[in-house]
């Protein structure tokens, strides 16, 4: 089965407009035209109208960092998911383990957030993934497993079948540590498992699995040479266009 592979910027907290409009350009000029993968970028939510701007025309696709479960109403600070289409963006990152840890996030809100990226047809990027203590104690699949369970409940396959998925164990972000191939890949597969255990097959085979945590030009390659690795979520290496142009053009060795 070959997956298109998706690899995604997440700028979290970083880049005032300008410098984001630059970085997008520069990104757009060398990577906007590649036609069997597909990029995505990930701004703040002040920089989205610039990055859009900057990528318009190219195969380059916008996405937001966190969503609200209402289409609108009275929640002061928060965005929509009809607001993101309205601002241009394609994807949603939900889940990620700093608003799983900063935020109160639970597999229940995402749960409520993926219906709602979905009700607005946005893609949504389910992040899940261990801490080192879960991983310590041997208790990583079943972390994941209810990380899947819980915040993928009621969909059907259908439903679900643009979802990206992103394994991204938390000892892994922004500490230097990247999981092995070999780690990596096996919770890939406990992940396509359980995705064929409790959707079809063919949905199962579709879906695309990111691995994120410390993805680096330096491992970008043999992290893509793992069998149900389908892409990367990068956070510090999408800041800078050197880095972030050499992972988007990996080499499957
Ligand atoms: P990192 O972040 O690449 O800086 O480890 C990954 C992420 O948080 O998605």
């Amino acid at each position: 089965m070959s997956r298109r592979p998706i690899l995604a910027g997440n700028w979290k907290m970083f880049m005032l407009s300008g410098p984001a409009k630059e970085l997008a350009a520069a990104l757009a000029k060398s990577a906007g035209n590649l036609i069997d993968r597909d990029m995505v970028l990930i701004p703040p939510f002040t920089a989205l109208s610039v990055v859009k701007a900057a990528i318009a025309g190219t195969n380059i696709s916008l996405g937001a960092q966190n969503v609200h479960a209402e289409p609108q109403g009275a929640f002061t600070g928060e965005v929509s998911a009809p607001m993101l289409v309205d601002a241009g963006c394609r994807y949603v990152v939900i889940g990620h383990s700093e608003r799983r840890q900063f935020f109160e996030e639970t597999n229940g809100s995402c749960n409520a957030k993926i219906k709602a990226a979905l009700a607005a047809g946005l893609i949504p990027i389910y992040c899940i993934g261990e801490t080192l203590d879960q991983r310590e104690y041997g208790q990583t699949f079943k972390v994941i497993e209810t990380q899947l369970t819980e915040g993928l409940a009621n969909f059907t396959s259908r439903e679900i079948q643009d979802l990206v998925l992103a394994y991204e164990p938390v000892w892994a972000i922004g500490t230097g540590r990247t999981a092995t191939p070999d780690q990596a890949q096996e919770v890939h597969a406990f992940i396509r498992a359980w995705l064929k255990s409790h959707l079809d097959v063919a949905t199962a085979e579709a879906l695309r699995i990111q691995y994120g945590g410390s993805v680096k030009p330096d491992n970008i390659d043999v992290l893509m040479a793992c069998p149900d690795v389908d892409g990367a979520l990068v956070g510090g290496a999408s800041l800078k266009v050197e880095s972030f142009i050499r992972i988007v053009q990996f080499q499957k060795r």
